[in-house]
This record gives structure tokens, C-alpha cells and sequence, in this order.
């Protein structure tokens, strides 16, 4: 298939693109590298500069590369920020994916595959987290991407589009062979944030809160290995039925607690990373984990890398030959 990737140039995408090369697609990436990298693309995919916000350019791009299906990653990311700035977030992610959406009706494209995010839950009422659990997202980058998913069933029944949403967990790792990894140019994960600490660009790390309800006290989350996500999506791709929306949550369906990814983090890294305690922040949940089992039973998605020592390995190995991102 010829597929439209926006927001190709980012973490995820860099390596999406060249799991759907490899799977014999032709990818063109549609990104205005606001957050992206020119190098992250490389020669994977063709490359198109532009904004989710200009439908006229959108669909001659959809036109003139005779687009089957788009991929639509392109987003800010930043639940933090967009408690701040939540007209940044319903503009561009839920304005954005309209836009797009307007695009595809207007050039007949049918098929879409969707990035959205286990923040569309909000505070769980029970783990692991199933698709049909209820979704009150508790910022606007949850709900930004809520939004576009409430748009998906009128434009499946009015277009006969297929759409399929993926609900991702905490994305992490890097391609094995190292080619292209995460370089946020503000970093929010915890991973990347982690390893800042051997790298000599941070002191020490911040544990928010030690008195959660769970084994060692620090907050759970479930981590998925961003090749294992970019599989999930080829297969995804293979699954949008015309008229059809699916929901998928893609995670480990396991969690690791703060301090587990520290020590983690220590082992691989055979570095000491002091960690500091500090207060809980306002709107944590104790416990983020997905259910994958709809994803592994009605996709046939295994991941490959579920270990959390192999995630770390490969986050290491990559910021470590790559200490400024893209600029080194
Ligand atoms: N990283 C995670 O752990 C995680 C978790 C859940 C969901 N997601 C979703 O996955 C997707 C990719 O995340 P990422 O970590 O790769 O982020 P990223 O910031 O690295 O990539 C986003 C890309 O979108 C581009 N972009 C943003 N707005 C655009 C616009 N209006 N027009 C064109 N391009 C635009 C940026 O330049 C960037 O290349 C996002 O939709 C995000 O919400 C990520």
C-alpha cells in the first residue's frame, strides 16, 4: 500500500516507516517538523513538508502520491503542558486530525489508522485496562485525542471509511540497530529522562511520591517497545473494514513501578542514578496498565521485545551514540 504517515518524523514514526518499508510499503511522510527531525526520515519514506492544518496541500499530497491509507501521528504529546496551553492541543491534534479527515472524504481515501493514547482514560476505575473501560480523560491531550475519536464513527458511516485506533501505553526503546531513536526536544518520559542521569546531563532523578498503593510505593506504568508498537500497526492497517472502528490498547499488559525502571536503568547503564524523592503530582494514578488482549487475539500482535532490560538496552544504546539527538 502507498501510506501517508504524518508526523513521520518524530519518535514513533521515524520508526514506524521503516517497519512498513519492510513490510513491503511505500510510505510518504507529511510532517512540519515542529517536533520532528529531516534526518529521522533519512531515505525510508518520501518526505513532505507541511501542516495538518492545511487540507488544500493535504489532499493534492494524498492525490499526487495515490495515498490507500493514512497513518495519523501527528500531534503534540504533552499532558503537562496542555493543562497550560489546552488551545495548543484541541487546535492542532483535534483541528488537525479534521482536517485530515476533511482531506480523505474530499480524495476518496478510505482507510485510516489512528494514534491515540491511553490518556483518554483519565484515572482507571480498575488494571489492566480494558477498551471498552470508561474514558474520561483528566487533561486536554487526552481529550484532544478523544475528540478525534468520537469523530471517526460519522465519517465511517457517511464515507464508508475504516478506521482502527490505537490506544498506546508508555512508548519506549529504540531500533536495534540503533539508525533512529527518541530525541524529544522536551523530554517528559521517564526512560529518556532516566538516562539524562549517565549521560552527565542531569543530577539525579525525581521520584514523584512514594506512597502509592502498590508493592514499593512509586506509580506503575506499562511500557511497550516502540518496534513492537510499529508492528501493531501494519497489522492494524491490514484490519480497517470499510465502515468500521476498532479500538485497540497496545502496552506490555505489565507494569513497572518508578523505581524498577531506575534500578533497571542502573543495571543496563552501570551507572549509580541518585534518585531524590519528591511529593506526589496532582492527577498520577497509582496504576496505568492495559489489557492487550483484544490487540493479540483479533490482531495476532506479539511483541517481540516485552522485557523491560531489552526496552532499556535499546533506549540506552541509542542515546548513548546519540547523546544531543539528531544534532550530533
Ligand atoms: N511517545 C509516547 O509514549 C506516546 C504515547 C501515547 C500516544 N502517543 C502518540 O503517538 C504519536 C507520536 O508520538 P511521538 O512520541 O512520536 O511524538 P513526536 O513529537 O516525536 O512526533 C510527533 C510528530 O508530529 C509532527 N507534528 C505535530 N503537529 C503537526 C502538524 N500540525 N502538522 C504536521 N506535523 C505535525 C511533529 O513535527 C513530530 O514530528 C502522537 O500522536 C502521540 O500522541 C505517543
Amino acid at each position: 500500500m502507498n501510506v501517508l504517515v504524518t508526523g513521520g518524523a518524530g519518535y514513533i514514526g521515524s520508526h514506524l516507516i521503516r517497519v512498513l518499508a519492510g513490510a513491503g510499503h511505500s510510505c510518504v511522510v507529511y510532517d512540519n517538523l515542529i517536533s520532528g527531525h529531516r534526518e529521522a526520515v533519512g531515505d525510508a519514506a518520501t518526505f513532505v513538508r507541511g501542516d495538518l492544518l492545511r487540507t488544500g496541500h493535504l489532499a493534492r499530497v494524498l492525490r499526487e502520491h495515490a495515498i490507500d491509507a493514512v497513518i495519523n501521528m501527528a500531534s503534540f504529546i504533552e499532558a503537562g503542558e496542555s493543562v497550560e496551553q489546552p488551545l495548543k492541543y484541541f487546535g492542532n491534534n483535534t483541528l488537525g486530525g479534521l482536517s485530515l479527515l476533511e482531506a480523505m472524504a474530499q480524495t476518496g481515501v478510505k482507510r485510516m489508522v489512528f494514534s491515540s493514547t491511553a490518556a483518554v482514560y483519565g484515572q482507571p476505575e480498575s488494571v489492566p485496562i480494558l477498551e471498552t473501560a470508561r474514558t474520561e480523560p483528566i487533561n486536554p491531550y487526552g481529550a484532544s485525542k478523544l475528540c478525534v475519536e468520537h469523530m471517526l464513527p460519522g465519517f465511517a458511516t457517511a464515507n464508508q471509511m475504516g478506521f482502527v485506533s490505537l490506544r498506546y501505553f508508555n512508548v519506549a526503546g529504540s531500533h536495534p540497530t540503533g539508525e533512529v531513536g527518541e530525541a524529544h526536544k522536551s523530554e517528559t518520559h521517564l526512560i529518556p529522562l532516566v538516562l539524562q542521569v549517565p549521560l552527565g546531563q542531569r543530577a539525579g532523578i525525581k521520584i514523584f511520591g512514594e506512597d502509592y498503593d502498590t508493592p514499593d510505593g512509586t506509580c506503575i506504568r506499562d511500557y511497550i517497545h516502540v518496534m513492537d508498537l510499529a508492528a501493531a500497526h501494519v497489522l492494524a492497517l491490514q484490519a480497517v473494514e470499510p465502515g468500521q472502528v476498532k479500538v485497540y490498547n497496545l502496552g506490555n499488559g505489565e507494569g513497572f513501578s518508578v523505581k524498577e525502571i531506575i534500578q533497571t536503568c542502573r543495571e543496563v547503564t552501570g551507572h549509580a542514578i541518585p534518585a531524590e524523592l519528591s511529593p506526589r503530582r496532582p492527577g498520577d494514578p497509582p496504576r496505568l496498565v492495559a489489557s492487550c488482549e483484544k490487540a493479540q487475539r483479533e490482531l495476532s500482535w506479539r511483541p517481540q521485545y516485552a522485557d523491560i532490560r531489552t526496552i532499556v538496552q535499546h533506549a540506552w544504546n541509542w542515546h548513548r551514540e546519540h547523546p544531543k539527538g539528531y544534532s550530533v
